[in-house]
């Protein structure tokens, strides 16, 4: 049976490759930021629920989407800092997780993104690392804790190799990976039957 997709940052670098993935074999519905087919924000609970209202018979939610998280010294970093950087790539992705389990079917998969940084750390990257820990450890947690037969698991992607040029800088000797292979993770927690895994790719 065709699986049915909403993919969340879907105009982002991951997320396109996400679509190009995905779109082989099943229907996928792709939601942006501020631009896309439909848009969400996902620091709001309201614009999730609406979203989900409008998508209630999907088989399957990722999440590629952040913004704002703040990269800056320890020393330089404030409260409100790391409040910032929590408000979408952590309790955005918590909140997919959380409005899902009331709105979507029973079975419904969820495929969060996080990323290397709370496990092989770069200066400047304490929010970051802080931000991936959290929703690591909420996957882990949650999978055990589903109502029905949800399903829960994490993409860390390295470096992506698209995105080596703007972020070279700050990942000296990092080997990046092309995000067509960082996709398949996401096929896999999809199509699979694993929960509560921390899906590495490229590290
Ligand atoms: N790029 C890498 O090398 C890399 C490596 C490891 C992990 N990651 C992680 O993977 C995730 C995606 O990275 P990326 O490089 O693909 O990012 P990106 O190219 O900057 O794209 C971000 C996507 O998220 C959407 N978005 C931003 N804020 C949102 C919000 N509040 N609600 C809904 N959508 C929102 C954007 O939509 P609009 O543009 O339409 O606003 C866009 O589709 C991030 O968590 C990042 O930390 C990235």
């Amino acid at each position: 049976m065709t699986k049915k997709v909403l993919v969340i940052g879907a105009t982002g670098t991951i997320g396109k490759a996400i679509i190009a993935e995905l779109e082989r074999d099943c229907d996928v519905i792709k939601v942006g930021g501020s631009s896309g087919d439909h848009t969400v924000d996902i620091a709001s609970s309201d614009s999730i629920v609406e979203l989900y209202n409008k998508f209630n018979d999907v088989d399957a939610v990722v999440c590629a989407a952040a913004r704002g998280i703040v990269f800056a010294p320890l020393s330089e970093m404030t409260r409100d800092d790391y409040l910032q950087s929590m408000q979408s790539k952590q309790l955005g992705q918590i909140d997919l997780v959380v409005q899902g389990l009331k709105l979507l079917g029973k079975d419904v998969s969820f495929t969060l993104t996080t990323g290397l940084l709370n496990c092989d750390p770069i200066a400047t990257g304490t929010a970051a690392a802080m931000v991936n820990g959290a929703v690591e450890g909420f996957a882990c947690a949650a999978a055990i804790d589903m109502p029905a037969q949800q399903r829960i698991n994490v993409v860390s992607p390295a470096l992506l190799l698209e995105a080596l040029e703007k972020y070279r800088n700050f990942f000296p000797g990092y080997p990046p990976v092309p995000a067509a292979t960082v996709a398949l993770a996401y096929r896999k927690s999809i199509m699979g039957h694993q929960t509560g895994q921390i899906i590495r790719v490229g590290w």
